[in-house]
């Protein structure tokens, strides 16, 4: 039996992951597996009605569970950042997921804005380091004079550099943000990529980076890539500059096997990575601890503006699912959800409003159990 976290989170969030549930239950009878789901009420309504964000009460009480089924979190009634941070990267680092994994993957009957490339042309994975780079939370914004010892710390922090242009006034404000590369949170999320390569047989590693410029971190990031990939001469490798690789997905997208990222500029292709693959409503990403807790969600946010008008579409979520059970080891399972999916998309007669049709949130999700249960 598997104990889920379940967290519907905001916006359509709640309709999403209703979808995703009733394909994962769908899935758990066939195959004869027991799923409990444990939901939780973290999002924008608890915390305006609480105060409570994501408790750690709640991170513990998850420790001793399988895995953390997420809709989507974000609403306009809150300040940018609240939530995704407290709730959403909280999450990701207290469980220390340090895997970002993104299936990049375009299926027969999904429209493709690239020009002339197929499904086989865009079947790849994005690997993002998931508790590094910029998003480790640590910078400071203070103003000149009134907080002169801030600037004191930062005046050392960067070993005096920052008032090399100009001295601050009263009034004027400075604001940085750090970017943290460590060499054993690349080891482990570069060596991820490989394996994972090697799993799938695919034979190139590519990896992304701005050593031109950011070169201290990325320059650590460049090294540890020599290292691990040393250990597996049969697969290709390369170095892509991240403005180059933007490029290049639309370019070439049939290049690419699998990808290796830092953490924001694997957030910003991702976003990308889902455009070409026939847009967010289809993208679904893992946040993996391999030896711990992961968490599964669609990529895209809680769309506050399409709450309870059911024209979500819920694949991204389903397929989310499908990945859970894949890393719970119920492989059959996942890939038979996803074959339903993959008919529901090729047949082309249950399509939500994003794929240019006109079937609710449920209607989707019913057609995928209907296929489902014919497999
Ligand atoms: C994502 C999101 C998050 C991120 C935000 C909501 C914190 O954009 O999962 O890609 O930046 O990682
Ligand atoms: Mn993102």
């Amino acid at each position: 039996m598997y104990n889920i976290a379940l967290i519907p989170g905001d916006g359509i969030g709640a309709e999403i992951i209703r979808e995703g549930r009733k394909v994962i239950e769908t899935a758990s009878s066939k195959f004869g597996i027991e799923i409990k789901w444990n939901e939780f009420p973290f999002g924008a309504e608890h915390y305006l009605k609480t105060g409570e964000l994501m408790p750690d009460t709640a991170l513990k009480e998850i420790k001793d569970m399988d895995a953390i089924y997420l809709g989507a979190v974000g609403d306009p009634r809150v300040k940018p950042g609240i939530l995704e941070k407290e709730i959403l990267l909280k999450t990701r680092f207290y469980f220390d997921q340090y895997i970002n994994l993104r299936p990049i993957k375009l299926y027969k009957g999904v429209n493709c804005p690239l020009k002339d490339k197929k499904p086989e042309d865009i079947n790849f994975y994005v690997v993002r380091e998931n508790t590094e780079d910029f998003y480790i939370g640590t910078g400071g914004r203070f103003k000149g004079k009134e907080n002169k010892d801030n600037l004191e710390v930062s005046r050392k922090l960067f070993q005096t550099k920052i008032e090399v242009n100009f001295k601050l006034e009263k009034e004027e404000e400075l604001a940085y943000q750090i970017g943290l590369i460590s060499r054993p949170g690349t080891e482990r999320v570069i060596k991820y990529a490989f394996e994972l390569a090697k799993k799938k047989g695919m034979n190139r590693v590519s990896s992304v980076d701005k050593a031109n410029v950011l070169s201290d971190i990325y320059g650590l990031w460049r090294d540890v890539f020599n290292t691990i990939s040393s250990q597996y001469p049969g697969i290709e490798t390369e170095f892509t500059f991240v403005d180059a690789i933007t490029m290049w997905f639309v370019r070439k997208p049939e290049w690419f096997k699998v990808v290796v990222t830092p953490n924001m500029f694997g957030d910003i292709i991702t976003d990308l990575g889902a455009m070409i693959q026939g847009g967010l409503g289809i993208a679904a990403g893992g946040n993996i601890n391999p030896e711990g807790i992961s968490m599964f969600e669609p990529i895209h946010g809680s769309a506050p503006k399409y709450k309870n008008k059911s024209v979500a579409n819920p694949v991204a979520t389903i397929l989310a699912g499908a990945m859970m059970l894949d890393c719970l080891g119920e492989t059959e399972a996942a890939q038979s959800i996803e074959s339903a999916v993959e008919t529901v998309l090729s047949e082309g007669k249950t399509r939500s409003y994003d794929l240019g049709g006109n079937s609710s949130t449920d209607e989707v999700g019913d057609e995928i159990v209907k296929k489902l249960k014919e497999i």
